[in-house]
């Protein structure tokens, strides 16, 4: 997409969202475009979902999360206290999705699928992003989104083995910033090549851009960590299908294993620690806000990993 295009999009986006405060529901349907290729249908909606794409012809996630709802689901974003005040928003949540979208991210599966495979993703940047431990009112679900980057780090997150791949800039620290925080130099590599933006160089460009946050983390949650391994959003929407390693190492389709992907044996086969639970407590909380109901989320096998094996246990490289 060029950059006029762009332009023009958002020009678009910012318009419909101020006019969806004012209307109840956004309703795309009438920016449907159809047309068959090879038999199959594929479909563009609107600005929400805007390549031609199979995941593009049910309802799209501005028509199923609006911004009072994104608002109720992070009410202390601006809260005085909080520390990335004024940086994230419901508008660039929805512009970042708006790449994914025709993949697939928020559109598998039906309306339902796609409120779940929201809350799950937000469940993980709600808890990674929290700043309501300890004395801040409504505990630490109400206070997702709270930080965009790492307050203090104790390092600059560079990792010398990497230096003929995703050399160090000097000067540029790798501490944790964004949505999911990226922290050390190959991460930031990484996730700058997909997005296209030199995040090597310009690893702060994630803590000025909110847009950008949520593209770097949806991207983590679209793609594998190693060859051979699902994506969070495969394992959650049920794409995956587990070989019988995975069995054996108990992991099965659903939140469970996400937790699996992104973090490994810092939450997950520890049992029911304290760490696991507080992010499948963000889940579920917002499964309830959205008005789709905990209930939804299915038995523990499915929702915890306090008895699965981590896909990648530390010690082996990257996590
Ligand atoms: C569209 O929604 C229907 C019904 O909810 C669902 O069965 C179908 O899989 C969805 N399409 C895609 C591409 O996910
Ligand atoms: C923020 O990032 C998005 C996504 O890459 C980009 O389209 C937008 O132009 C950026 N905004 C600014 C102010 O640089
Ligand atoms: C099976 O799983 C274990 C633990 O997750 C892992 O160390 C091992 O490499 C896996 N083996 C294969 C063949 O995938």
């Amino acid at each position: 997409m060029g950059r006029h295009w762009r332009l023009v999009i958002v020009a678009i986006v910012t318009t419909a969202l101020l006019g969806a405060n004012l209307s109840a529901a956004l309703d795309l349907t009438d920016q449907l475009v159809t047309k068959e290729v090879k038999g199959k249908k594929v479909c563009k909606m609107g600005w929400a979902c805007p390549e031609f794409s199979k995941f593009c012809c049910n309802q799209t996630i501005p028509e199923f999360l609006d911004v009072d709802q994104f608002q109720q689901l992070f009410p202390n974003i601006n809260a005085p206290t909080a520390h990335a005040v004024g940086f994230w928003d419901y508008q660039s949540f929805v512009l970042a999705t708006i790449k994914y979208a025709p993949l697939g991210f928020g559109t598998t599966g039906g309306k339902l699928m796609g409120q779940l495979e929201l809350a799950a993703f937000l469940g993980h940047v709600g808890s990674q992003t929290s700043c309501g431990y300890g004395v801040a009112t409504g505990g630490p679900t109400a206070w997702g989104l709270c930080y965009n980057k790492e307050l203090s780090p104790s390092q600059k997150y560079c990792d010398d083995s990497y230096k003929y791949t995703y050399p160090c800039t000097p000067g540029a620290d790798y501490y944790g910033r964004g949505a999911l925080p990226i922290y050390w130099n190959y991460n930031y590599g990484q996730i700058g090549d997909a997005l296209q933006e030199n995040l090597l160089d310009h690893p702060e460009y994630i803590e000025q851009n909110a847009t950008l946050a949520f593209q770097a983390a949806i991207y983590s949650w679209m793609t594998p960590k190693k060859k051979g391994q699902p994506s969070c959003h495969d394992a959650f929407v049920g794409n995956w299908k587990p070989n019988k390693n995975d069995t054996l190492s108990k992991r099965v389709p659903g939140f469970g294993v996400t937790m699996n992907i992104l973090y490994g044996d810092r939450t997950c086969g520890q049992g029911d620690v304290d760490d696991m639970n507080t992010i499948i407590t963000h889940y579920l909380y917002y499964l309830d806000e959205m008005g789709v109901g905990r209930e939804r989320a299915g038995p523990a096998e499915v929702l915890s990993c306090a008895e699965q094996k981590p896909f990648n246990p530390s010690g082996s490289a990257s996590s």
